[in-house]
């Protein structure tokens, strides 16, 4: 039995827009949230692939899986059939993306395994990645840590100095998202703004990187502008439509405030859902404190 695990990845320059095989519209930068992982493992089975599925996945989603392991059998001639079980350590479909840890972790397993069964050397992480990305782009991020580039067909470690950011994910509501990421990718292509979006996003890359070196709040700027720019592509769409709660603004206007009074604060960015990430440095330990028993009350977990 073969069990591999990987991590998921939030984006502060987000991937917005695609074409076939994933190939994204524009540049993008995650940081790897190592303590939000999905776990794959693969033993050889009878005659034929099959998926436990105990997170209740819907079909299209098991399909989705399946047809990535049939890919990965391909490239690696490998005949065998496959018992394959998944799961995540965070409840999917919040926010958190669910697929890049798992489509990364399915990878990296069909590889392991395949590739010991076929006798044959194991490709680069870089490989493994461009074939994930096929799967679920932003699963491509999850190759590389802490920090992910993902630029036309290749991710890479991105050269940032700044290591160990805590994260803190402010969980508003669990229910699952009504317009999954594949239909976003595809609707925004639809709105005004979309012309344009490639050149913002690498204009605010080539500022973001050295601001999170050494100007954090110009990195708390960036990243603001930034997922505002996602989410007005996701209003401004035809048919448009949104993620935002009430309490997604309540908790962002407070995390302005406390920027505004302090002079300081985490980077806060929000994905295709209603939730919140915030970012910080190590040395913002009170500070963290501080603003989490502020937000506390507005919000129904915090993990
Ligand atoms: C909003 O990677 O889920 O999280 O390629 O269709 O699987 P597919 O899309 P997916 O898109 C994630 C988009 C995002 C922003 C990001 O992670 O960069």
């Amino acid at each position: 039995m073969w069990v591999c695990s990987a991590p998921s990845n939030i984006a502060l320059i987000k991937y917005m827009g695609k074409q076939e095989g994933n190939i994204p519209s524009n540049v993008s930068l995650s940081y790897t949230l190592n303590k939000f992982s999905s776990e794959v493992s693969l033993e050889v089975w009878e005659n034929e692939d099959v998926f436990i599925n105990k997170m209740n996945l819907a079909e299209e989603s098991v399909r989705r899986f399946l047809g990535h392991l049939n890919h990965i059998k391909n490239v690696t001639n490998c005949r065998k059939f496959f018992r394959i079980r998944s799961q995540n350590n965070f409840p999917h479909s919040v926010g958190i993306a669910s697929s890049a840890s798992s489509f990364a972790a399915l990878t990296i397993c069909s590889f392991r395994a395949m590739c010991s069964l076929e006798n044959i050397p194991l490709p680069s992480p870089e490989e493994m990645s461009r074939i994930s990305r096929n799967a679920s782009g932003s699963s491509c991020r999850s190759f590389f840590s802490p920090w992910s580039l993902w630029d036309g067909e290749n991710a890479m470690m991105a050269n940032i100095e700044i290591f160990e950011l805590r994260h803190n994910l402010l969980l508003l509501n669990k229910t699952p998202k009504a317009i999954a990421s594949s239909e976003a990718h595809k609707r925004v292509r639809s709105s005004l703004l979309f012309s344009g979006r490639a050149d913002r996003a690498r204009a605010r890359l080539n500022k973001l990187i050295p601001a999170l070196n050494n100007n954090w709040r110009e990195a708390y700027q960036l990243c603001w502008e930034e997922f505002w720019d996602m989410h007005a592509l996701f209003e401004t769409s035809s048919p448009a439509f949104g993620y935002f709660l009430p309490e997604t603004i309540a908790v962002l206007q407070e995390v302005r405030r406390f920027w505004q009074n302090y002079q300081d604060g985490p980077l806060a960015t929000v994905d295709a859902g209603c939730n919140v990430h915030l970012l910080w440095r190590e040395d913002q330990e009170k500070s963290q404190k501080c603003l989490i028993t502020k937000l506390r009350p507005m919000i129904e977990s915090l993990i």
